[in-house]
């Protein structure tokens, strides 16, 4: 398994090109499912989870290609294609339950494996049931997969109007995907507003979708009888950005970021910035200058466009070695501080009581070997060790290699020491 071996206490310096994001290139690939004609996506991450995607694809009969530098990818999705998504692949990657919609919607049918447990929190996708059988769905939960189709006589899922019990962003884009293809209209009430929703409804409309209020809690879709292909480029990926930007704050440096946008980050930025980050935006880049022990923040996840959960972990590495002591509050996922315990083992201050943790700020961390346990964790000890004096191994870094792109080699070239050791 690769391991990251880390040299902490370099200051970061230079410039770095920010990726497409995964949490909308995933949708996107799925996306693809809704329409015979190629469709072709730019700028999609080199990411192992964009590679289950695609082979989950392959598996069903979709015909891909990779072409060019610049992250370009092509898709075709025959009417002839296997409509299931097995166990295998669903259960190393939960966004795979984002097949369901497209499925169900083109070809009537869909059977998909429930994904099973997951290390931040259960994650049932209930509402992402409800929502399909609102829609005309018949699905039965047996021999651990979800087995979907239209009743007898009907062809096509008809609109309805969903209202989760709370906002789901996979549940929003499965309802997106499956609407803009049923007959009528539907209203997605509570629905997600995260950037990655509008890049994939911005992606649906160039299918020929009709979709308003993308973007906002209330989502208006009617539904068309075909949808055509289409060239898409993917968002830059926020969380990236706001990984590296919280990096450079707790190095210390001056860092422009390349292709990232500012607009999309505004909790992270305001809470940087309020550490005593100095931090600059125009349309596509984000420069972050910090130099010393910036002041702790306290701050509470919540949907966009709050503070994003998948920020908590990065951001609380910083807080780790800034001046005073901070309260961060987890309400998205249950069990999202297993970041914690390897915190401490690199000298962090951190007590956890349910969903809030308490950092008391530390003038300095000293390397360890560390464990890490998911992607956003992963990211964090990554920041952690960074700052941290000497030697610190990250171990399991195949969660980083799930979400980030080249992430150590794009920490080099800022001047970081680090590297892979296979
Ligand atoms: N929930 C339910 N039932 C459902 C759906 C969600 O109870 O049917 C609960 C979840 O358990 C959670 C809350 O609702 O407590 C919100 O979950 P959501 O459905 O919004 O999460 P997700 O769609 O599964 C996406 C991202 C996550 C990100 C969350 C929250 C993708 C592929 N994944 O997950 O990204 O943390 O939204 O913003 O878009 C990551 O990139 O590291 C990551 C985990």
């Amino acid at each position: 398994m690769d391991k990251l071996r880390i040299i902490g206490g370099r200051p970061l310096n230079g410039e770095v090109t920010i990726s497409g994001a995964k949490n909308a290139a995933l949708p996107e690939l799925c996306a693809t499912l809704l329409t015979a004609e190629p469709v072709t996506l730019t700028n999609v991450p080199r990411l192992r989870d964009v590679a289950t995607m695609r082979l989950l694809l392959d598996n069903m009969g979709v015909q891909s290609e990779t072409h060019g530098e610049r992250g370009g990818m092509s898709f075709q999705a025959p009417d002839s294609l296997k409509p299931e998504a097995p166990y295998e692949l669903v259960k190393t990657m939960r966004a795979s339950v984002l097949v369901l919609g497209p499925l169900l919607a083109r070809f009537g049918r869909a059977r998909v494996s429930l994904p099973g447990g997951c290390a931040i929190g259960s994650r049932p996708v209930d509402q992402h049931i409800k929502g399909m059988q609102a829609m005309g769905a018949e699905i039965l939960v047996e021999h651990g997969y979800m087995v979907a189709q239209l009743p007898a006589g009907k062809t096509r899922l008809h609109g309805a109007r969903i209202a989760t019990d709370m906002i789901t962003v996979t549940g929003t884009e499965n309802f997106l995907m499956a609407a803009a293809l049923a007959e009528g209209e539907t209203l997605l009430e509570n629905a997600a507003q995260e950037p990655e929703i509008t890049d994939l409804a911005e992606m649906l409309i160039a299918m020929g979708a009709k979709i308003e209020g993308h973007g906002t809690s209330r989502i208006h879709i009617q539904g068309v009888d075909r949808l055509r292909g289409c060239t898409h480029q993917v968002v830059a990926d926020r969380i990236e950005a706001g990984t590296f930007l919280c990096a450079v704050a707790a190095t210390g440096g001056d860092v422009i970021l390349r292709h990232a946008r500012a607009e999309h980050l505004d909790a992270v930025i305001d809470k940087l910035h309020d550490a005593g980050a100095e931090i600059e935006a125009g349309d596509d880049f984000i420069r972050v200058r910090a130099s010393g022990r910036l002041k702790a923040q306290s701050f509470r996840t919540t949907e966009y466009p709050g503070f994003p959960t998948d920020m908590q972990a990065q951001f609380m590495a910083l807080n780790c070695i800034a001046t005073g002591s901070s309260k961060v509050t987890e309400t998205i996922f249950e069990n999202r501080f297993m970041h914690v315990n390897e915190l401490v083992r690199l000298g962090a201050k951190i007590q956890t009581d349910g969903k809030v943790a308490v950092v008391e700020g530390t003038d300095k961390l000293s390397g360890a070997i560390v464990m890490a346990t998911d992607l956003r964790a992963s990211a964090s000890l990554v920041i952690a060790g960074l700052v941290a004096e000497g030697e610190t191994i990250v171990d399991r870094i195949y969660h980083l290699d799930r979400g980030y792109d080249q992430m150590e080699a794009k920490l080099r070239g800022i001047g970081a020491d680090i590297e892979r050791i296979k």
